[in-house]
């Protein structure tokens, strides 16, 4: 999908990482950008330095109320939402040493369940439409586990199954379903990591020479292309062959990955 002067971006989790960075960008490009998380500071704070239209709005996603409200509110001031960008979510390290089933579930309110309420609140319009566009932040750590993982992991392997069948779903209606699975960038998520993050994104990054933008990419040339082609790189590397990745993680610690080692070799085998 390619992004017009104008079209309607709503961001769920704007507030901070890729998120902000992303509104910082859609408003650049001249899209009208409707930025909603829970911390109404940082969202003031970016309102006030993107160069565009940005509209700041204070919403938890885990409450479904506030994200229909929510909803109302953008497409009262904008008329419609073109596109929603799923972007909320929590993470914290899980320790099986102490296993917790709330971390679990504190995981799946905020990352699957507020999901689901973004898309819910987008649908009706967006049917009634026949239009639109829906993205979902998932990532690489939904296709496979991971160490400490066991809570958000989980949650993004829910989110990618659930993005993959509404992609399905919602195609006769108009309605574009995207799933964006980014490896490791440096956000506040992952400062707290105390453990490798191989292939680690940074913000500043630029392109590299090997890789070209790939055709139907979700935004026109530029930083945010780069990135995006970084990303969709590692993604298929990832897809394709896993085995980088969880050699990546595991390099110096191989006792903590045996399982995905093993598996890894003779699924490439
Ligand atoms: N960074 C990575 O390496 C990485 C890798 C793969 C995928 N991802 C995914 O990328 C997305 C963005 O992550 P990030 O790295 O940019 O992290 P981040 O800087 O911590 O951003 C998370 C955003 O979600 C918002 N959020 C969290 N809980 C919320 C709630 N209950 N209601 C509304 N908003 C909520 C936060 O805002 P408030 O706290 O103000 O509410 C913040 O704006 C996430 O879906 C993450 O899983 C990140």
């Amino acid at each position: 999908m390619r992004l017009r002067d104008g079209a309607r971006v709503w961001v769920c989790g704007a507030s901070s990482g890729i998120g902000a960075a992303l509104v910082h960008e859609l408003a650049a490009r001249g899209c009208r950008v409707a930025a909603s998380a829970r911390r109404a500071d940082r969202l003031a704070e970016l309102a006030g330095s993107a160069r565009g239209e940005v509209v700041p709005l204070t919403v938890d996603v885990t409450d479904r109320a506030a994200m229909m409200a929510a909803e109302g509110e953008i497409r009262g001031r904008f008329g419609a939402i073109d596109l929603a960008v799923l972007n909320a979510a929590y993470w914290g390290q899980f320790s099986v040493d102490r296993w917790d089933t709330d971390v679990i579930r504190r995981h799946f309110e905020t990352n699957v369940i507020g999901m689901a309420h973004g898309v819910e609140a987008v649908l009706a319009d967006m049917r009634r439409r026949r239009g639109g566009a829906i993205a979902g932040m998932a990532s690489l750590a939904g296709y496979r586990g991971l160490p400490r993982s066991e809570a958000y992991g989980a949650t993004k392997a829910a989110e990618i199954n659930m993005l993959e069948s509404l992609r399905i779903d919602l195609r006769p209606s108009g309605i574009a379903v995207h799933t964006i699975c980014p490896g490791f960038v440096r956000t506040d998520l992952t400062a707290r990591n105390t453990f490798r993050m191989p292939f680690m994104l940074e913000r500043s990054m630029t392109r590299p020479p090997s890789l070209v933008p790939y055709p139907g990419a979700l935004w026109p040339p530029s930083r945010m292309e780069s990135t995006s082609a970084c990303v969709r790189a590692k993604v298929t590397a990832a897809c394709t062959s896993p085995t980088p990745v969880h050699r990546a993680m595991s390099a110096g610690r191989r006792s903590m990955l045996p399982f995905h080692t093993r598996r890894t070799r003779s699924y490439a085998a």
